[in-house]
């Protein structure tokens, strides 16, 4: 048996590593990614949560490490998505007798993803089940990240079991937090809660004061390291997120054909920095719009460029708004800006992504035609002071 993966005394994390993946439907996962699944031994055996369907039999390997998958009486699925459920239908096939624990929407979820008639135990939020010394009690979190959510407590252990929420894309052979440390894994947690959790903050918030109220040593999400320790401080961070607290810094984003725009982003770079601001300057070209979402997921001020191309933004800078307006980031300051030849539509229509937003956008968008003038420039670098100088004064 691998010590290392048992958690708490019968207690075994028993999932998959994904070094390979890059792609999460269109999130950058540099790092990779594992999908936990988690092995309780009591009077009752439970499987919480499996692994993508590829990696079964990795999971099916770590199971036998610790029992015969024949003995598995629950298997509880705190989620639908198949990077959770993919490996239901084969673990029943090793587990026959297993009733799989889920929500009502999971049942649902369920049914219409494999098409089985499993022996679905359905639970309520509140719920409990003994399992012999230790007891399971749901939590419906609905819409993190999708409608079927929950989470599972198990106060003899004071473990939660949190699924998607406090996850992060990181393929580690190490298990905990603290042996990978703050610094990269806040990173990927930022990451992971911008691209996969922003739209959702009201109902993060709801399931914050459910969890406010839990005595928690652990908490084992569905995806990359386990908190046992820095707990107050990831709790702390998904507070201000989903309440989209940002910090006073900016994140200047575009796209260039010729140049033009580019030396605009450059210069309201030298604006914010005339008036002290922390920002990153993200070009398209060699950056992942999931990169840029961490960027804008802390940033209060957000500045969008492109020029225009037939009519309209760059395909690239389309791509990012598109995706950010799915992401929903509220309360942000927006600024557009561009270069053109003859149309000059593309700041227009970052604006209205803006508005759609409901961002703020106290200065107007400059849009300047082919290769900016020495003065132009200028003024673009006066206009980054101002925004900057903006923000600093908010609350
Ligand atoms: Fe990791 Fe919403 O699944």
């Amino acid at each position: 048996m691998n010590k290392k993966n048992e958690l708490k005394k019968g207690i075994h994390w028993v999932g998959g590593i994904d070094w390979d993946l890059r792609d999460f439907h269109g999130y950058l996962t540099q790092r990779g990614s594992t999908y936990n699944a988690y092995l309780v031994l009591d009077k009752k055996v439970v499987l919480i949560d499996t692994v993508k369907h590829y990696l079964f039999d990795e999971m099916l390997d770590r199971i036998r490490e610790v029992i015969d998958p024949a003995k598995i009486n629950y298997i509880l699925s705190n989620h639908v998505e198949m990077d959770h459920s993919g490996s239901i239908p084969k673990i029943l096939e090793y587990a026959p007798n297993a009733s799989v624990i889920t929500s009502t929407q999971g049942e649902k979820g369920l049914r219409r993803h494999f098409k089985k008639d499993w022996d679905f135990h359905v639970v309520k939020s509140g719920d409990s089940l003994n399992i012999g010394r230790r007891t399971l009690k749901f939590v419906h979190t609905p819409m993190v990240h999708w409608p079927d959510n929950m989470v599972t407590y198990v106060p003899e252990e004071k473990i939660l079991f949190s699924n998607d929420a406090f996850g992060q894309h990181i393929a580690s052979s190490e298990r905990f937090v603290d042996e990978m440390g703050w610094d990269i894994v806040e990173e990927e947690a930022a990451k992971y809660y911008g691209n996969i959790v922003m739209p959702y903050g009201d109902q993060v918030q709801t399931a914050l004061k459910v969890v406010s109220g839990l005595d928690i040593e652990m908490i084992c999400p569905s995806h990359g390291l386990i908190w046992r320790s820095l707990i107050p401080e990831i709790v702390q961070r998904y507070d201000q997120w989903s309440k989209y607290e940002t910090e006073k810094k900016a994140v200047i984003v575009y796209d260039s054909m010729w140049g033009s725009t580019k030396k605009m982003a450059q210069m309201l770079d030298k604006g914010l920095s005339d008036a002290g601001v922390e920002r990153t300057l993200r070009n398209l070209k060699t950056n992942h719009i999931s990169d840029v979402i961490t960027d804008i997921l802390r940033s209060r001020l957000v500045l969008v460029g492109s020029p225009t191309l037939n009519n309209g933004m760059l395909p690239s800078v389309g791509e990012l708004l598109t995706y950010l307006k799915g992401l929903r980031p509220r309360d942000r300051v927006g600024f557009a800006f561009g270069s053109f030849g003859w149309g000059g539509q593309a700041v227009g229509e970052i604006k209205k992504i803006f508005t759609e937003l409901k961002w703020k956008v106290p200065e107007k968008s400059v849009n300047l035609k082919f290769i900016p003038e020495e003065k132009e420039l200028d003024f673009v670098r006066e206009v980054g002071n101002q925004l900057g100088e903006y923000i600093l004064k908010q609350e």
